[in-house]
C-alpha cells in the first residue's frame, strides 16, 4: 500500500506523520512541490505484459501528463529476479541525489521508495502499483526497492540525457533507509 511517512532529518526514528490515503500524500507532498496521483488502470494487465501493452494501458494518463509537463518520450523499465547486477543498480541511487530534469515513475507493479530531503524534512514515499510520483529538477533524494526488487515502472522523460544521478556527498540516507516492513 501507498504510505507516506515525514519526519525531521534531525529525528530519523520518529516520524512526523503517516498518511496512507492517497488525498493525503498528494497534499503533502504537493506542498514540497511534488507530484503524487493515483492511476487506475482501464485493462487488467498481466505482470508478464510486454512494454507495448503497458505503455498502451495507460496511454490517456501519460498523454494528459505529458501534455502538462511538456515530456516528450515515455518508457517501460522491469527490475526482477533476473536482472543483472541488482547490487550495483541500486547503489547508483541509493544516496542523496539530484538530477537535472523531472524524475516521473508510475509504478505499474511492485513497489519502492523515494525518500525526499526537503527544508530540514525527510519525506519518505513508499510508492506501489497504482502510483504516479514526479520528483522535480533538483530536489535531493535517493531511491530504494530492496534488496530484493520486483518493479515495473513506467517512466517518463522530457530530456533523457538529463537523468543522470548528481550526488550531494550528503551521508543522511544513511539514517534514513526506505521502509519496506509496512
Ligand atoms: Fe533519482
Amino acid at each position: 500500500m501507498s504510505l507516506l511517512t515525514v519526519y525531521d532529518e534531525s529525528t530519523p526514528g520518529t516520524p512526523l506523520l503517516t498518511a496512507q490515503d492517497a488525498p493525503t500524500i498528494a497534499r503533502e507532498l504537493a506542498a514540497i512541490g511534488v507530484r503524487f496521483e493515483r492511476w487506475e488502470s482501464p485493462v487488467t494487465l498481466a505482470d508478464d505484459a510486454d512494454s507495448d501493452a503497458v505503455l498502451a494501458a495507460y496511454r490517456p494518463y501519460l498523454d494528459r501528463l505529458m501534455g502538462e509537463s511538456g515530456a516528450g518520450t515515455a518508457d517501460v523499465i522491469r527490475i526482477d529476479a533476473d536482472t543483472p547486477n541488482k547490487p550495483a543498480l541500486r547503489a547508483r541511487f541509493l544516496s542523496e541525489h539530484t538530477h537535472s530534469e523531472d524524475e516521473v515513475r508510475f509504478f505499474v507493479r511492485g513497489e519502492g521508495s523515494f525518500i525526499l530531503h526537503v527544508e530540514g524534512r525527510v519525506y519518505d514515499a513508499h510508492c506501489t502499483r497504482g502510483d504516479l510520483i514526479s520528483v522535480p529538477t533538483g530536489i535531493r533524494h535517493w531511491f530504494d526497492a530492496g534488496e530484493n526488487p520486483d518493479v515495473t515502472a513506467l517512466r517518463v522523460f522530457t530530456d533523457t540525457t538529463g537523468w543522470v544521478a548528481h550526488y550531494t556527498g550528503d551521508p543522511i540516507a544513511e539514517r534514513f533507509p526506505a521502509r519496506f516492513a509496512l
